[in-house]
């Protein structure tokens, strides 16, 4: 079989064990494949020079190789266009979103650096499978120095209707840089129409498909399961005294409605002052983008929020909200959702959101939780027996939080046994095996 090359920006080898991976890197690494793999993306690290370093190569399964990327045009390439236009834009939030011609260039020039590094590692008969808004013209890039393998293309957020996209100067260079890709995916069916209109508007033509990206279910079940008896989850245990625990898990980002859902949760115990004293909300949060204004903005909204809701609602013997704003590890995070009687998954706008089906495959089965999930996530088309909501309405919250906190056993197996077939069906590994057997063989349809 022929060797995949997976290409994203971030790699999971550049992580530090106490950092988020993020939904990215967490579902490319439940889905590698019996089939001989390379990775290829950013170390982690820069240069003080102008131009990226030598690939640095580190054999396994997958083999990684990793480049250093230039300090000046790599803050352009993420911080700028990446994270300051991009991502606002493809979250539906022209409002955030910014422009300069420089990022735009820097951006082209990084892609440029990635193909001129792995185009000499490339063998003939690979297939490249290239990941997220990063790297939309890399595909493009990699063909202008003689690249004619196989090339997919996953977006792992989403996309907006096409006159929003179209508000980005330059948007119809993007687009036609990706017919450069014998297939696109994305996370939805909404996605994958917003795109393809996208797309034919400025002439070009591809396709596009979804294929919603999955959690490696029976592995987080039973690193969940096994987590019941870490340190970690006991104490957390133990520090609740036996309240019922609400839990949120997000990267500290804007597109997660971390703000509307604080004040839904402070709503619940104003409106429903019966569930005071016997819920504790705890929100992970780790720092993401710390550099970009908007992300610091929010850290500093929730600070404050923070405070004041606990300032306003706490008791002496009682502290209704814990905030944390650094990572936990892996089965830390497990335990805890397995402990948690609620999850609240309520980004104003996501790709997926693989929080919302780590959450499902955490639950105990003789007495499983309920997930308040954002209509406006990805997952949302899946995870049709979780308590939906608009995530900017904190009332509305409120009230689904009350539903869940008060719902029958029964209700809640019932739907959680739907929504736990799903997640288990729809695993990372089946999203990453239909998405390549399609590149193989366009002519096939989705399964
Ligand atoms: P996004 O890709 O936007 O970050 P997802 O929910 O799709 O959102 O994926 C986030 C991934 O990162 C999940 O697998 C989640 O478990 C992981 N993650 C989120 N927060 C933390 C944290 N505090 N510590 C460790 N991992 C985290
Ligand atoms: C989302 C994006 C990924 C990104 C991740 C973490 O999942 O889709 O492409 O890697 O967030 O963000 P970061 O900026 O730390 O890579």
């Amino acid at each position: 079989m022929a060797r995949l090359v997976i290409v994203s920006n971030r790699v999971p080898a550049a992580r530090e064990r106490s950092q988020p991976a993020g939904g990215l890197t967490v579902a490319l690494k439940d889905a590698i494949l019996r089939r001989e793999t390379l990775w290829f993306g950013w170390s982690g690290h820069l240069t003080s020079g102008q131009t990226a370093s030598e690939p640095s190569i580190r054999p396994g399964h997958p083999t990684f190789a990793t480049i250093d990327l230039p300090q000046e045009a790599f803050r352009s390439f993420y911080e700028g266009f990446s994270n300051s236009t991009l991502w606002p834009l493809l979250h539906w939030r022209p409002g955030l979103a910014e422009f300069r011609r420089d990022e735009l260039d820097a951006y082209y020039a990084v892609n440029d650096m990635f193909a001129a590094a792995l185009a000499p590692l490339l063998r003939a008969d690979d297939v490249v499978w290239i990941h997220d808004y990063h790297l939309i013209p890399l595909g493009a890039a990699l063909q202008a120095r003689g690249a004619a393998q196989r090339l997919g293309f996953f977006l792992h957020v989403p996309f907006p209707p096409a006159p929003l996209f179209d508000t980005l100067p330059q948007a119809g260079q993007l687009l036609k840089a990706l017919g450069a890709y014998d297939l696109v995916g994305v996370q939805t069916r909404a996605d994958a129409t917003y795109l393809q209109t996208a797309v034919r508007s400025v002439g070009g033509s591809v396709p596009v498909a979804p294929f919603p990206v999955g959690i490696g279910a029976n592995a987080f079940e039973k690193l969940a399961r096994q987590a019941q008896a870490i340190k970690d989850t006991e104490r957390l245990h133990a520090s609740l005294a036996g309240r019922t625990l609400i839990l949120g898990v997000d990267r500290l980002d804007y597109s997660k409605g971390l703000p509307e859902r604080f004040r839904g949760y402070a709503q619940l115990l104003r409106r429903f002052p019966a569930h005071r004293n016997h819920v504790t909300f705890i929100q992970v949060a780790p720092v993401s983008r710390g550099n970009v204004a908007h992300y610091r903005a929010l850290r500093r909204e929730l600070d404050e929020l923070t405070g004041r809701i606990n300032g306003d609602l706490a008791e002496f013997n009682w502290t209704p909200l814990r905030y944390i704003t650094r990572s936990l590890p892996r089965a830390t995070l497990a335990g805890f959702h397995r402990l948690a009687r609620v999850a609240l998954v309520t980004p104003l706008r996501d790709g997926m959101n693989l929080v919302a089906k780590e959450f499902i495959a955490a639950q105990p089965p003789d007495d499983p939780g309920i997930e308040v999930l954002s209509r406006f996530a990805g997952a949302a088309e899946e995870l049709t027996d979780a308590l939906l909501v608009n995530p900017s309405d904190p009332d509305e919250i409120a009230g689904a939080l009350d539903a869940a906190l008060s719902m029958p056993l029964e209700e809640r197996k019932r739907r959680w046994e739907n929504m736990m077939q799903v997640v288990r069906r729809h695993s990372a590994r089946a999203w990453a095996e239909s998405f390549l057997e399609r590149l193989a063989d366009p002519g096939r349809q989705a399964a």
